[in-house]
């Protein structure tokens, strides 16, 4: 049992031939192995389902949470579902590959450590991020066309049911903090969410505007909350750690190809648990 870790990965935009590679290179330390997937695999139902599977016979246990690039309806994708009904299909698959969701009962990682709760998370923004000098939604979503930084996810990703992406995220937000008040006072948890939980790593986004599709204010405090010991995240394609209340926030996304290119060779797999070192470090 001392040997296993808990790993975490995201953003690994398998539609990137040279990210496929990437992913194929992925492998355990241990037969006892976990990995935490978060989000951003690819975009057509079926390569996320080849991604998926691959990672999942070679890890004791997958963790998956959605990114805004699985829940797109891409053009001349044969699943064309939209929506929460794309999500519940994903799901789907992923119980049928053993992988945990956010739909599922929290799994519990145990080391020399004690007991950690490891809670995938789907919350989705809000668009509370506001651009600079925004007051409003609408007034965010103005500056940002008027920028020329909109993010896709407003041509590709439907809400249906939801009217738009802030009722989905509010709805989900609602969720889930009632599942994560029911665990046990003292319950350390890592939190898994594909966009980051609070506003701290968005403040050094090259196009400011973009943050408003980067999470929601709704979730400032939950590290603190909920218990959280390590809190982890992807979207921005800025991997890195910051603390910040005593707790590790990191950013495990691979990114594209023209992204991560230039930057030094660095190991793709983020350890989670056993909690490495603290350092102030940047990407590694
Ligand atoms: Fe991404
Ligand atoms: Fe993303």
């Amino acid at each position: 049992m001392a040997d296993r870790k808990l790993l975490a990965v995201s953003d690994l935009h398998v539609a990137y031939p040279e990210n496929r590679a990437i992913l194929e290179s992925l492998r355990p330390t241990s037969d006892e192995d976990w990995l935490i997937v978060a989000g951003d695999v690819a975009e057509q139902y079926a390569t996320v389902e080849w991604a998926l599977k691959l990672l999942s016979e070679r890890f004791a246990k997958v963790i998956w949470v959605p990114g805004n690039h699985e829940l797109w309806t891409p053009p001349k994708d044969p699943v064309d579902l939209r929506g929460e009904k794309r999500y519940l299909r994903l799901v789907e698959l992923c119980r049928a590959l053993g992988v945990s969701t956010p739909e599922d009962p929290y799994p519990v990682w145990e080391d020399d450590g004690g007991p950690v709760t490891v809670a995938p998370l789907f919350l989705l923004y809000d668009y509370s991020f506001r651009a600079p000098g925004a007051s409003t939604k609408e007034e965010s979503l103005r500056l940002a066309h008027e920028a020329g930084v909109v993010c896709t996810d407003e041509y590709l990703l439907h809400t249906d049911p939801y009217p738009s992406a802030d009722a989905w995220c509010r709805a989900r937000v609602a969720r889930t903090e009632q599942r994560l008040s029911a665990l046990p006072e003292g319950t350390r948890t890592v939190l898994v969410n594909h966009w980051p939980l609070t506003r701290e790593p968005t403040r050094v986004l090259y196009y400011p505007e973009f943050a408003q599709w980067c999470g929601t204010e709704l979730t400032r405090d939950w590290h603190l909350r909920f218990g959280a010991v390590s809190v982890v995240y992807g979207h921005l394609h800025i991997p890195r750690v910051i603390w910040r209340d005593g707790v590790r926030f990191e950013e495990v996304s691979v990114g594209y190809p023209r992204e991560w290119r230039p930057r030094p060779p660095r190991r793709h797999l983020r350890q989670i648990l056993p909690l490495p070192p603290r350092t102030e470090e940047g990407a590694r």
